[in-house]
């Protein structure tokens, strides 16, 4: 079968199923009246090391409603990406409704937020891993269209993980126990794992 995605109106079903894993930045944000906000988004990805910097790509809207995440981001130029373990999957997943911009998902999901370090925007208590962010760019895509998204471009400028998972050289993989999205309404669990080293080229 050949696909011209333009014709295609379920065409998105297919780029969600086909690129996986991806990985969950469980985005918790702060309005700039102070209503705490948590939304999953899978579109998350690095970006550089160093200055550590991701992106995460956000829908302007959803319907005729803003997505609270990006309007909180930009106004406020901070957030936290928390990682979203198996203990968490299902409160994560309650986030996802659009509520309102004044109702705060912390407790919709029954998670604890807890000081950060550096933002202003709190770290999910029970999360695995939290990643503190500044903002550094938003690059609209399909500009001025119902279906514009914001594409997140932000530096790591605090880190916070649990004891047990880091030995001070690498991250306990297993131990993390991390879900990764797939397409329909399918997650992975990302805990089957193998190793592969990186060749050496040598010159003859
Ligand atoms: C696992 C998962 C991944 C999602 N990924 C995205 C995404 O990458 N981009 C997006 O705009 N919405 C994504 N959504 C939908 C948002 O989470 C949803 O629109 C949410 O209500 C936005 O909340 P907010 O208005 O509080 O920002 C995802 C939902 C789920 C459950």
């Amino acid at each position: 079968m050949k696909i011209d995605p333009k014709t295609q109106d379920k065409f998105f079903n297919i780029l969600k199923a086909v690129v996986i894993p991806r990985p969950i930045a469980f985005v918790s944000s702060q309005s700039k009246d102070g209503v705490l906000n948590l939304a999953p988004f899978s579109f998350f990805n690095g970006v550089c090391y160093d200055p550590p910097t991701i992106s995460v790509s956000i829908a302007r809207f959803a319907g005729n409603k803003p997505k609270d995440s990006l309007v909180n981001i930009e106004e406020t130029g901070e957030f936290v990406v928390n990682l979203v373990n198996q203990d968490i999957a299902q409160a994560m997943n309650k986030t996802a409704a659009e509520y309102p911009a004044d109702v705060n998902e912390f407790e919709v999901a029954g998670l604890t937020p807890t000081a950060s370090e550096i933002v202003a925007a709190p770290c999910v208590l029970e999360s695995p891993v939290s990643l503190e962010c500044k903002l550094i760019q938003v690059v609209p895509v399909n500009e001025g269209s119902s279906k514009e998204c914001g594409l997140i471009i932000a530096e790591v400028v605090y880190c916070h993980i649990n004891d047990d998972l880091f030995d001070g050289r690498y991250v306990d993989m297993k131990g993390l126990d991390v879900v990764g999205r797939l397409g329909g309404h399918e997650y992975c669990k990302v805990n089957d794992l193998f190793e592969m080293r990186l060749p050496i080229y040598k010159e003859e």
